[in-house]
């Protein structure tokens, strides 16, 4: 049997156990060392995001392993659906959330609709959209863990992201009290009742935590929404704070939240963190055109979570 101070033991400690404090300490520490001070420091200037140099490469892997996400820069202009899954590919995304909107790709084409269906759903209008984590309605074999955004086209004004990785509001809950990290976790946390989704896809009532850990993996994934109807929260005094929680985190100004107005040839690579969408006008002439891939893989799913204390 295993002692627990065994090294095989330590080097399997999970940040997110919360009955492990020490490894979430260790974490904490390299978490808020690392972390960006501004969006700036989230953006990398690239030629060709289809085929990335090694050091834009790395540029952006680096980004998401301290943030879980990336802003990238990029030269091309034209309209290429393939862009978001050539992108995604160069970081071991491969395994699409595919819908019928998506069309055949599972690359989702988000513009205004004036006809088709789309327009009642939120993310085909110029409305805003609250503070979600993308898939937040999925059944858990179809969890989104990595997301892409990329801008064809902005709108003529409006129309910006808000970003919060999902491991800071984590971390913020867990220092202000763990039995509200404790709470999220639980199966029962929130239930998205059965309509259908942002998409206009039907589909059944989904139950499941907030925060969930990755059984063999160990990362953090997130399932959330701010949407105040058709949610059902668990009715207990710990989810309520918890929720209540997020809504003034994700409500307030932070440091921890940064913002990006997303120009032609600009996208975002994310390992499915907290956002929001701003209102936007555009027009017939300039139509905002972002393309929108999901994934059921993590960008860096390799990498331990376990900062590396030498
Ligand atoms: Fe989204």
């Amino acid at each position: 049997m295993m002692r627990p101070n065994s090294p095989a033991l330590a080097a399997t400690a999970n940040p997110f156990d919360l009955d492990n404090a020490a490894a979430y300490r260790a974490w904490r520490e390299a978490k808020l060392a690392q972390f960006p001070a501004s969006v700036d420091e989230l953006v990398v200037e690239v030629g060709d995001p289809r085929s990335l140099t090694g050091a834009e490469h790395a540029a952006i892997l680096r980004r998401c392993r301290v943030a879980n996400m990336a802003i990238y820069a990029g030269t091309v202009r034209n309209a290429d659906r393939n862009l978001p899954r050539l992108l995604g590919a160069q970081f071991g995304l491969r395994r699409l959330d595919a819908n019928w909107l998506a069309e055949d790709d599972g690359v989702s084409r988000i513009t205004v609709a004036a006809f088709g269906g789309r327009q009642a759903y939120i993310p085909y209008t110029n409305r805003p959209i609250k503070w979600h984590t993308d898939g937040y309605y999925n059944p858990p074999a179809r969890r989104i863990w990595s997301m892409l955004l990329h801008c064809v086209r902005n709108a003529v004004s409006g129309g910006e992201n808000a970003l919060m990785d999902h491991e800071i509001a984590y971390l913020l809950m867990r220092d202000a009290d763990p039995d509200l990290v404790r709470a999220l976790m639980e199966a029962d946390a929130m239930t998205i009742p059965a309509r259908e989704d942002d998409e206009g896809v039907a589909r059944p009532a989904a139950t499941g935590p907030v925060f969930f850990v990755g059984e063999t993996s160990g990362h953090l994934h997130m399932r959330y929404t701010a949407r105040t109807r058709s949610i059902e929260w668990k009715q207990d005094a710990a989810t309520l704070s918890a929720v209540a929680f997020l809504d003034h985190l994700l409500g307030a100004d932070s440091p921890y939240i940064h913002r990006v107005m997303l120009e032609p040839g600009m996208g975002i690579v994310c390992n499915n963190v907290l956002h929001d969408r701003a209102a936007f006008d555009d027009n017939e002439s300039q139509r905002r055109l972002l393309y929108r891939a999901r994934y059921y893989d993590r960008i860096d799913a390799a990498v331990a979570v376990v900062p590396a204390t030498a």
